[in-house]
């Protein structure tokens, strides 16, 4: 079942983490770096192995950069979840890092887990010197201001916004702010073989969409319990989402036709890309 297959993804990736934070002195901003790797789905770790596992990359080269994006996807949330930012105090079901320590310790650790991230994406251990470098080089563009950063700017803007803004508009904040780093980790078994990552860029930016809108719809009518973090935020915030624009019946019927879309991207993998369809079906039927 999918669900085992992510959570199999999940304990390698939380092995791996352990392992290379063991490296590091046992000082406070280490200690919230690790606590901000904590839990989560792994959804993004998991793309890039079973991307690396559909190019016939062996699992020890593939939990690096696994690893790299659980690194810069956890930084991304403990800054999306300062004061300054969401204003958050729940993730993961615990409390935010800020609201656990403080501002200056959350800025701190969200920066080394960016900063690790690259040294991960860049390990001697982790593909051959061209696909590593590769690697890095779309990691440094998914994250910054082409790509989540400028999402991130974006969805902020979007709050003081004096007019919505269109289906467009949102379109390309999602897809910086979330669709980068999906689409990062749905190419990289086929940057670490060196093979053509189209047919998978084309199902992860539709994959990238359908999981911000899921995201957005959750927010809505999830169960807070279940998510981990605190719902019917982004109206009051003013957020720029499908479900502001669309409402929710729309942004479910969109949410699936991204789903249909992704899944016939992989039709050049055939049956061997089923994992990878059975992911795009779970992202909108999720409860976290
Ligand atoms: C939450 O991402 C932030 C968004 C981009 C919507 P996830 O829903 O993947 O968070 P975790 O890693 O499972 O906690
Ligand atoms: C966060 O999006 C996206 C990034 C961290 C890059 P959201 O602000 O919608 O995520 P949640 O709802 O706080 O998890
Ligand atoms: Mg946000
Ligand atoms: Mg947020
Ligand atoms: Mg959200």
């Amino acid at each position: 079942m999918f669900r085992d297959s992510l959570a199999d993804a999940a304990r390698r990736i939380e092995t791996h983490f352990a392992s290379c934070l063991a490296g590091f002195d046992d000082v406070l901003v280490v200690q919230a770096m690790a606590y901000a790797t904590r839990g989560g789905k792994r959804l993004r770790g998991f793309l890039v192995l079973e991307s690396a596992r559909l190019h016939g990359i062996a699992p020890e080269v593939a939990i690096w950069p696994a690893t790299a994006i659980e690194a810069l996807h956890a930084y991304s949330l403990v800054h999306d979840d300062l004061p300054c930012m969401d204003d958050d105090d729940l993730r993961r079901g615990q409390p935010t890092l800020h609201v656990k320590w403080d501002e200056g310790t959350a800025v701190l650790a969200g920066d080394a887990l960016h900063s690790l991230a690259f040294e991960l994406a860049c390990h001697p251990d982790c593909g051959s010197p061209k696909a590593r470098a590769d690697l890095t080089l779309g990691l440094a563009r998914a994250a910054g201001a082409r790509g989540m950063v400028l999402g991130q700017a974006l969805d902020m803007a979007a709050e003081t916004a004096a007019t919505p803004l269109t289906l467009q508009e949102i379109t390309t904040l999602q897809s910086g702010k979330t669709g980068a780093l999906i689409e990062w980790s749905a190419c990289a078994g086929a940057v670490l073989a060196q093979a053509d990552p189209e047919p998978l860029r084309q199902y992860a930016r539709a994959l990238g969409l359908a999981f911000q809108i899921a995201d957005d719809i959750l927010d809505v009518e999830g169960d807070a319990e279940k998510a981990g973090k605190r719902l019917n935020k982004d109206a009051a915030a003013g957020k720029a989402t499908f479900v502001s624009l669309l409402g929710l019946d729309a942004a479910k019927t969109r949410a699936a036709d991204l789903v249909d879309q992704a899944c016939a991207a992989l039709q050049p993998y055939g049956q061997r890309a089923d994992t990878l369809r059975e992911a795009a079906r779970f992202v909108i039927a999720r409860d976290n």
